[in-house]
């Protein structure tokens, strides 16, 4: 029975290490996506943004798209703030790392908001123009906080 327990443990130690070594990134590799996540999510916000202030035609089709890429990029850089990335070509504030759970907060609060600019993408220009608001609210909130200058 013992040795059963031993083994059936150091099976799951090996699944557990195993797992977590595969999972490893360098944290330079990990700043530079998530880097990448956030100007994808820059550029598509941006492109919203010059239509709901007449900047460029509004385009629906485009608008939704946009809006898509958001969402499909809006919770990649929350997985790219692990240990050993607070150093090196980042303008991350320390505080990423010493109040993770208001930073999350910050992650989550901006990613309910663009679930609700994925929905309004599809209705007209005004609902678009107010998401659009209350999103670029939410980015502020985390750069003001969370980014340096
Ligand atoms: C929860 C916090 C948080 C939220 C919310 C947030 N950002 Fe950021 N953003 C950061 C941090 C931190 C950095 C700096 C990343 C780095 O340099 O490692 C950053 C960097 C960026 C950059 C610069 C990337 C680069 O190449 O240096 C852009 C563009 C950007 N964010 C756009 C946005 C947009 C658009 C939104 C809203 C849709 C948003 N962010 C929401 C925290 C946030």
């Amino acid at each position: 029975m013992k040795r059963t327990a031993y083994t059936l443990l150091f099976a799951f130690l090996s699944l557990l290490f195993g797992a977590s070594a595969s999972a490893q990134m360098k944290p330079e590799d990990a700043i530079k996506f998530r880097k990448a996540a956030f100007n994808v999510m820059g550029y598509n916000f941006g492109s919203i943004g010059a239509m709901v202030n007449a900047k460029k035609p509004y385009n629906k089709a485009e608008a939704e798209r946009n809006a898509n890429a958001v969402g499909a990029v809006a919770h990649m850089p929350y997985e790219l703030f692990g240990p050993g990335t607070d150093k090196g070509e980042t303008r991350a504030k320390p505080e990423v790392w010493s109040e993770p759970d208001k930073f999350k907060a910050a992650a989550d609060k901006m990613q309910a908001e663009v679930v609700k600019l994925v929905a309004a993408a599809r209705g007209d220009e005004a609902g678009l123009k107010a998401q659009f608001g209350e999103v670029g609210k939410a980015c502020k909130a985390c750069h003001d906080n969370y980014r340096k200058e």
